[in-house]
């Protein structure tokens, strides 16, 4: 891979640090472009590490001086690093160091954001802060002294002494450099408390910009629901006197589980009726827990390495995950789930960034904070939970937490806390991290006598680096349902670990129909063949509400894949169930909006593409628009109805049940707007009184190209509000007609509001683009050429970001030759740009030649 290659991390060269940490002692003077960072670091030599030079890591760091043991040194400074001869025995490192925080436009070490100084360490920025061993195998204890005039002056761990112009903290626990942290700022603090069910009591506060005070309640709420469950469900007990969180307008990801200072993106915490939506609630909620939920999978257990960046990530996802079924509704979160896998883990899976849950190397360690490490990683938790049980689980969870604390572990000593708990070999279903790609299980059925025989057969495709592939082990729930519609095999968990694979149920009366990879027991791909009458029937019988949806699912791509290949006309069995569904009282809302909401482009794209076909963008999008307009005529008659009962009276609530109601009540305002021309949307824009009801319903404009004046209505309401102008940002670029997306696009990047720099408007305005499929796709290229133009410009402030959004490309081998030259041609322009970072080097590199 070029110039990038050579800079290449191997899992397989992994060996210890030289030395061993017993204290670390930072003192900053804080000042926009002349911070003073002044460290002392008590070393000793680490018994099992191998010989090796004495360096610590450091990047666009102005050295001051530096001492061993009191005695000024000359080390030889590198762009990567200091090296210097140390004593054999134990001795204290100091060094004074320069950074500049107000152009640190990364986002990355210590930066400014409006006027805040805070920090951004995952996974490796603090060695842009000061020399240091930046790994997280060495842990230390920190006390920290923060000196500044800004009121409020914050660092990890427990509040020590304070004064005019300074704050001390000290985090007993030791740590990463990756999970430090510093906030200094004129922030208000939103607190609480918290009592811990041993009795200890623990200050929250939620700290934030004046003008936010007010979007404060529910992100707390979140924390304390969120510290209850972990002492419930996993004997979890906070372990400081403090807990804080502070919302920052500029950052890269969502927030970062820093110990007891969490930093959050200001769009993962901050929370109003007025300007958030039930979405983002419960988005907030999420993220609050799984932040939270690092303070134990992550900080007190923390990664050996970052190939182990799944140890920490799969299982606290899995934990959000669970979380927040108990909080709402396990079947929706399920499905939830199982779309957002779909969208952007299978689709990785199956392109040129297709890569292990544990990678084995990398080039930039920031590339892969994947869906594939993340929500994989969450996947294979959860079949390992189904496959011991939920009481094994839980003892294996027990004996981690007993054996790891305080450890830098790895994925091997998660699975033999499996092993050693329940007996199994896990050898096989290791390979769940070491093999990319997303195996394929086709199924075929045979019955005779009162038996019923699947017969399955898995298969990975190859993905880049690893053409060879195994069979996985396969958890598969299964129950059959008789052609009554009546249960006659509850679920029941079929393990595959061979390439086939029958099982057999004996002492049926009829032949039954199966209701296969319940919950979405394994991330595959379930290759099956079905009639569009058995989806209906899954539809409407199916006991498990997973499965229940996913026929509704199989048999709209179906018709999809039928029109887009055959000309057919849109399928009955479809428009019927769909009718049913709607009908059905007794369903959850919540449930009957996912049931009707449509495949997205991208997924019909894959799925034809898997098919054997070459998608064409603009085809998918007047077969989705034919099946919306088809389904809204079907059931026009019910739509009122529905509407009307699923309205919420009373003042904002965010529980799931009302915005079960809510999400229904806007996905027949989408069908109605399709037969009134936008009138019922247009009422319900002007009474909205909650941000759901009012985006939904400009939405819906935009989608039938009306609601020129409610943007305009928007903008003039919310400019002073720039989460929510973060929303009308996107929403144009987003649902602008295919052939006006890049034009829509370019003008909003004229717009005086429109600050480039800022991540956030960035990704609501660009990436509304790239999510318009048939937009972004235009047969003009203009869409190419505009992310690529943006791209570039953005990479010489934000390499993380930019890197992260090229990702767009990789799909370019899906399309017809046309579109694989103009995309081909983008890339190749990014790659060729002079200074180009490594992040986005390594990134556009992988996509033209994976
Ligand atoms: N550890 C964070 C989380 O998942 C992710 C994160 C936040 C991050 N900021 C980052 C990762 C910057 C890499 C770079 O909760
Ligand atoms: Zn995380």
């Amino acid at each position: 891979m070029s110039d990038a290659a050579e800079n290449k991390i191997y899992l397989a060269d992994y060996q210890e640090f030289s030395h061993l940490i017993d204290g670390v002692e930072l003192t900053f003077a804080l000042a926009p472009t002349a911070t003073r960072v002044k460290s002392k670091i008590k070393f000793r030599p680490n018994p099992n590490a191998p010989a090796q030079p004495f360096f610590l890591h450091g990047e666009n760091l102005k050295f001051i001086s530096a001492k061993i043991n009191g005695q000024e040194i000359s080390p030889t400074l590198t762009d990567t690093g200091l090296t210097t001869d140390v004593p054999d025995g134990a001795f204290e490192f100091e060094a004074e160091v320069e950074i500049s925080p107000e152009t640190n436009t990364a986002l990355e070490g210590l930066y400014m954001s409006n006027g805040m100084y805070c920090t951004q360490c995952e996974a490796e920025g603090f060695r842009k802060i000061t020399y240091y061993p930046d790994r997280p195998d060495v842990m230390a204890t920190f006390k920290v002294r923060v000196e500044s005039d800004l009121p409020v002056l914050l660092s990890n761990g427990n509040p020590g002494d304070a004064g005019d112009g300074f704050a001390e903290w000290h985090d007993p626990w030791p740590k990463p450099a990756y999970l430090f942290a510093l906030v200094a700022g004129d922030l208000i603090a939103h607190s609480d408390n918290f009592t811990t069910r041993s009795g200890k009591d623990v200050a929250l506060n939620i700290y934030v910009r004046k003008g936010d005070e007010d979007k404060c309640a529910f992100g707390m709420g979140a924390l304390k629901r969120s510290m209850t469950w972990d002492e419930q469900v996993y004997g979890r007990e906070y372990d400081l006197d403090i807990f804080n969180i502070v919302a920052v307008d500029d950052f890269n990801m969502g927030a970062m589980e820093n110990k007891g200072l969490n930093i959050f993106n200001s769009s993962c915490v901050l929370a109003s009726p007025e300007t958030s939506t039930d979405a983002n609630f419960e988005r907030i909620e999420g993220i609050i827990a799984h932040e939270y939920f690092h303070n134990w999978t992550g900080n007190r257990i923390t990664c050996r390495d970052w190939f182990q960046l799944c140890l920490k990530e799969g299982l606290t996802v899995f934990r959000d995950q669970q979380f927040t079924g108990d909080m709402r509704s396990h079947a929706v979160k399920r499905i939830d789930d199982v779309i957002t896998l779909r969208a952007r883990q299978f689709r990785e899976d199956n392109g040129p960034l297709a890569h292990p849950v544990r990678p084995e190397s990398f080039v930039e360690i920031n590339n892969f904070y994947t869906a594939t490490v993340y929500d994989k990683g969450a996947e294979v938790i959860g079949m390992l939970k189904r496959l011991v049980g939920d009481d094994a689980y839980a003892k294996a969870l027990d004996l981690y937490f007993e054996r790891h604390d305080g450890d830098a572990a790895t994925i091997e000593d998660w699975l033999k806390v499996f092993e050693d708990t329940t007996g199994r070999d896990l050898s096989q279903f290791a390979q769940w991290y070491s093999q990319a790609g997303t195996p394929r299980l086709s199924v075929s059925e045979e019955f005779a006598d009162g038996t019923y025989t699947l017969h399955f057969k898995q298969h990975t495709p190859p993905t880049p680096g690893q053409s060879a592939k195994k069979p996985q082990v396969l958890p598969i729930a299964v129950g059959l349902l008789n052609p009554n519609g009546d249960e006659v095999q509850a679920t029941t968990v079929l393990e595959m670990t061979e390439s086939e694979q029958s099982f057999s149920f004996s002492g049926l009366a009829a032949k039954p129909i199966p209701s296969i990879l319940r919950e979405f027991s394994a991330p595959v791909i379930l290759e099956r063949e079905s009639t569009p009458s058995e989806r209906a029937f899954l539809l409407a019988h199916d006991t498990d509400p997973f499965n229940k949806w996913e026929a509704g699912r199989a048999l709209a791509k179906q018709t999809l894949v039928d029109m887009l290949t055959n000309d057919a006309t849109v399928n009955t069995d479809l428009l019927n169930a769909l009718a049913a569904v709607l009908r059905d009282d007794a369903l959850d809302p919540a449930f009957q909006a996912l049931a009707l909401a449509l495949p997205s482009q991208d997924d019909m794209a894959q799925t034809l593409f898997d098919a054997g076909h070459t998608p064409d963008p603009s085809a998918i999008y007047t077969a989705l628009e034919t099946l919306a307009q088809s389904i809204a005529q079907h059931l026009q008659d019910l739509l009122p109805r529905i509407y009307a009962a699923n309205h919420v009276e009373g003042p904002f609530s965010p529980d799931a049940t009302s915005a079960g109601k809510r999400a229904l009540q806007g996905a027949v305002l989408g069908l109605l707007s399709r037969l009134d021309g936008g009138d019922q949307a247009r009422a319900q824009y002007a009474s909205a009184d909650n941000m759901t009801q009012q985006l939904q319903a400009l939405a819906c404009l935009l989608r039938v190209d009306r609601g020129q004046a409610e943007l305009k209505q928007f903008e003039a309401q919310w400019s002073h509000d720039r989460l929510v102008m973060d929303k009308w940002f996107g929403l144009q670029s987003g649902l602008a007609a295919p052939e006006k997306a890049a034009s829509v696009t370019a003008a909003l990047t004229e717009h005086a509001a429109f600050d480039w720099k800022n991540p956030n408007r960035f990704r609501a305005t660009l990436g509304g683009l790239t999510g318009n499929a048939a937009g972004f796709h235009a047969a003009n290229g203009e869409g190419y050429k505009l992310l690529a133009d943006w791209l570039i410009k953005l990479d010489a402030i934000n390499p993380q970001t930019t890197a992260r959004m090229s990702t767009a490309f990789d799909s370019w081998r899906r399309y017809d030759a046309d579109r694989q030259g103009q995309m081909r041609d983008q890339l190749k322009r990014i790659q060729g740009t002079a200074n180009l970072s490594r992040d986005t080097l390594e990134m556009v590199t992988r996509i033209l030649e994976g």
